[in-house]
């Protein structure tokens, strides 16, 4: 389902290191399934794929796609962070990537409360005035300013429409089960309300009802993706030094404590540049603190090759890079002859283009290694809606043992609060005293 293949760190970290690591890993991973670690409130999301599979989440989130099937052309899916990256990049890492020019989506999937910038709030609601809308808000907090803003925006606009009762019907919030502004106003105008439960923090949150229910929405397949996250669930929780997430957990901490500080997750297809966003996240909230972690980067060959490639190459020898191998193409182009070969392509006659950006990856991974930059390889069979659940929990998993072994809590994010804490004194929100 998931192969980890560490060949291009060999040179860098020798069997008795790894070893090592891999026995600090063990700790971690009996901190975590012993639920001993810092932040064991928020372990929710390890059986989630499993709980969530046998819960009524599918068949709730089913009924809002039928109610909204006949007569939503858009769904804005409002949130940040945790609360829309898991959905947004599981939509585009399986839907074609002319989606839209091709119109092939009903309803189609928009973002909102990603940012508070005026201009894309601005034509986004240029975008929707022609449409018939409808609105999912997630935020598990339910506090979170750049949502809560783009919410009311998109609450007026529906409500100016269509009427408060008709909003009722166009309005979905995903939120805390009692806590939060979102979850009291949810209440107060009868919206439909799902929940995050308590004990699952926002960017481990893809298998609740704040990812499920988008990617329905969007036509996706709810169950295979959580199907393979539980295969993976299953297989991650089962110590085992040949464990994926085992192995990936102590080569990372390895390769840091020898003085690599930037990770670069790589992948060569553009459809997952989103997923790149989430692993940041997950990386980067989990493990960034206390003066530690890795520095999470994303690139997407071969496109970066043109421009940071130059820098992996020969750059300050800072980082080490993982791959995301995608093992097969789902579509198929095969190059024809030409007589005349102008171009002088003909020595590529009959293969595929998978078959040569095959070759990119190969030819990157030798020229990284031999440029001193250790290179692991995660690979997946095909990007399905099954090897991505897989995917997504191989992540979290790592991410969560990852984090116990280089000591910190995987499941808070307090640098997160100050700049919210600077911003909400700036405005004037009540309760926030400038004192400076
Ligand atoms: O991982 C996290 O918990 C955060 O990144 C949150 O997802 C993000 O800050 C959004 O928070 P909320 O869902 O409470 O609006």
């Amino acid at each position: 389902m998931i192969d980890v293949k560490l060949n291009g760190c060999k040179s860098f970290v020798d069997d008795s290191t790894m070893n090592l690591y891999l026995d600090k890993v063990e700790k971690a991973f009996d901190t975590l399934m012993g639920g001993k670690g810092a932040g064991s409130d928020y372990l929710g999301w390890l059986d989630l794929p499993s709980r969530t599979l046998d819960s009524d989440i599918v068949a709730q989130c089913d009924r809002i796609v039928q109610r909204w099937s006949k007569n939503i052309d858009v769904v804005v899916v409002i949130g940040i962070g945790g609360s829309y990256l898991g959905a947004k990049s599981f939509i585009e890492a399986v839907s074609h990537t002319f989606d839209v020019q091709l119109r092939n989506y009903r309803p189609q999937i928009v973002y909102a409360g990603h940012n508070m910038t005026e201009i894309y709030l601005a034509d986004l609601l240029d975008f929707i005035k022609q449409k018939s809308v409808a609105a999912v808000v997630v935020s598990k907090s339910g506090t979170t300013t750049e949502p809560a803003v783009a919410f009311r925006l998109i609450r007026n606009h529906i409500e100016g429409r269509y009427g408060k009762e008709e909003a009722r019907n166009r309005i979905v919030a995903i939120t805390d089960s009692s806590k939060g502004a979102l979850k009291s106003m949810s209440d107060k105008e009868g919206y439909t309300t799902l929940v995050i439960p308590d004990n699952v923090g926002g960017r481990y949150s893809v298998f609740t009802s704040a990812g499920l229910l988008p990617i329905a929405l969007a036509g996706h397949d709810m169950k295979d993706f959580l199907e393979g996250a539980r295969a993976m669930e299953r297989k991650c929780k089962v110590w085992d030094r040949n464990n994926p997430a085992v192995q990936y957990a102590a080569v990372r901490n390895a390769l840091y404590m020898s003085g690599r500080k930037i990770e670069v997750l790589s992948n060569f297809n553009p459809r997952l540049v989103m997923f790149g966003e989430w692993w940041k996240q997950l990386f980067g909230e989990s493990e960034g603190k206390d003066g530690k972690g890795l520095f999470p980067v994303t690139m997407t060959f071969t496109t970066d090759l043109h421009s940071l490639g130059q820098y992996m190459q020969q750059g300050e020898r800072i980082m080490f890079e993982t791959v995301l191998s995608i093992r097969q193409s789902n579509r198929t182009i095969v190059l024809a002859t030409e007589q005349e070969n102008l171009d002088g392509l003909n020595y590529l006659s009959g293969k595929t283009i998978g078959e040569c950006n095959k070759k990119a990856e190969l030819a990157t991974i030798q020229a990284h290694v031999e440029g001193g930059v250790p290179c692991a390889v995660i690979e997946i069979n095909n990007i399905t809606e099954y090897n991505l659940g897989a995917l997504y929990y191989f992540f979290e998993f790592a991410c969560a043992l990852s984090a116990y072994t280089l000591g910190v809590n995987p499941f808070d994010q307090p640098g997160v609060e100050l700049y919210k804490r600077n911003m909400f004194t700036l405005l004037g929100k009540p309760g926030f005293v400038n004192n400076k």
